[in-house]
């Protein structure tokens, strides 16, 4: 009898793993990214699946753009960071995949596997993307910075790589961070680097127009931090964008990118009139980088969460009332992806996310809001 049972239960075991093998199998073969794990985390994905109710869903009669930078590491191998990642949003901006370093690094040989990889997810799942960064002080290649080159060769340099990268991306990348922190700490003035030494502040007017000339139905933004409320270093970007405006420079808008805190919360009415002085200009504005640290030593963990979702909600809320705020876009999906925890060694938590991919309370305030906002 014993014996009966225990070659009963041995089947029984060997048929349910038969049958999980093969769904994970089977499930696994069309994706576009075949290399992808399964991980436990994809069953805890089910609830959010069979909701109508997620992020891109809710924000697309209110003509918003939900994004997220996107690591390209992640995409190939993670099944559960794809889903979400199609699910809940509707744009990518590749986190660092069209950096300069990323795409030329030697000179004259363009690497685009990954960042094409990043194009075919986003068309697969009608997602926009934003690219970042044509024009950046940081993530140059060692041939770049570690030569001297008079202006007509740097000039020559920056010309070919924005055409090619920009041509090479006409058509599926729909907005571009043509410059990226181009004033300084102090916000006073521009920031000292290799692109300023060598050409000078018109770099970023050169920069606009190469790339309008590669792709003229790309729309084009000045990216920068601690520029998204009324400062000197927003007055700077402000009096630099009416500039290049005035000289006809075709730049479409100003990317704010919203690094903060739950110790600094942002000045919402300053916000506001700042995207309200630049859509007077006739630019757009998204928020393009958001993260809201929590810093950890204060408070409960529950009360950290909940002034980080007071955060993103108000900040959105900002973004909802001014329909010149076009995109709205988190730098990372999950907290244990963030760059403050893999580039900065912070053990934070700033994202929609937490590591086990389950939404926060930040992420529900952001569907509350989106679902009670009149479009
Ligand atoms: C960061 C990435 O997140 C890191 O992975 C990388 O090592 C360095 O760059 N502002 C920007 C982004 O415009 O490009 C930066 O991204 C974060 C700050």
């Amino acid at each position: 009898m014993k014996r009966i049972a225990l070659f009963l239960g041995l089947a029984l075991i060997t048929l349910i793993l038969s049958i999980l093998f093969s769904f994970c199998f089977f499930s696994n073969k069309n994706d576009i990214t075949s290399r992808a794990s399964i991980s436990p985390n994809n069953i805890s994905l089910s609830t959010l699946q069979q909701s109508t109710q997620t992020l891109r869903r809710l924000a697309q009669p209110h003509n918003l753009i939900v994004g997220a930078a996107v690591l390209t590491d992640r995409l190939q191998t993670d099944r559960t960071y794809q889903r979400l990642l199609a699910q809940e949003f509707s744009g990518i901006t590749p986190e660092n995949a069209m950096k300069f370093k990323a795409l030329q690094p030697e000179r004259n040989r363009y690497t685009f596997e990954d960042a094409d990889m990043l194009t075919a997810f986003a068309q697969n799942h009608r997602m926009q993307i934003h690219g970042h960064t044509l024009v950046w002080y940081r993530s140059l290649p060692d041939w770049l910075t570690e030569t001297q080159w008079n202006s007509a060769q740097l000039e020559s340099i920056l010309r070919q790589h924005i055409k090619t990268v920009v041509g090479h991306f006409r058509g599926k990348v729909q907005s571009w961070d043509v410059v990226n922190e181009a004033i300084d700490e102090e916000g006073r003035s521009f920031r000292d680097n290799l692109w300023l030494r060598g050409l000078g502040s018109r770099y970023i007017e050169l920069a606009f127009r190469w790339a309008h000339e590669a792709d003229p139905d790309a729309r084009l933004f000045y990216n920068d931090y601690n520029g998204e409320l009324l400062n000197a270093k927003s007055n700077t970007i402000y009096q630099m964008v009416k500039r290049l405006k005035q000289k006809n420079v075709p730049i479409h808008g100003v990317g704010l990118q919203m690094h903060t805190s739950i110790n600094n919360p942002p000045d919402y009415r300053a916000l506001a009139a700042n995207i309200q002085r630049l859509a007077d200009l006739g630019l757009a504005v998204r928020i393009t980088e958001m993260d809201v640290r929590t810093e950890r030593r204060f408070s409960s963990k529950a009360d950290r969460l909940a002034r980080q979702a007071q955060i993103y909600r108000s900040v959105m809320s900002v973004c909802l009332q001014d329909e010149n705020c076009e995109a709205f876009s988190t730098w990372g999906v999950a907290d244990h992806l963030s760059w403050l925890r893999l580039m900065m060694d912070r053990n934070d938590e700033p994202l929609l996310f937490d590591k086990q991919y389950q939404p926060k309370p930040a992420y529900r305030s952001l569907v509350e809001l989106l679902r009670s906002t009149p479009s």
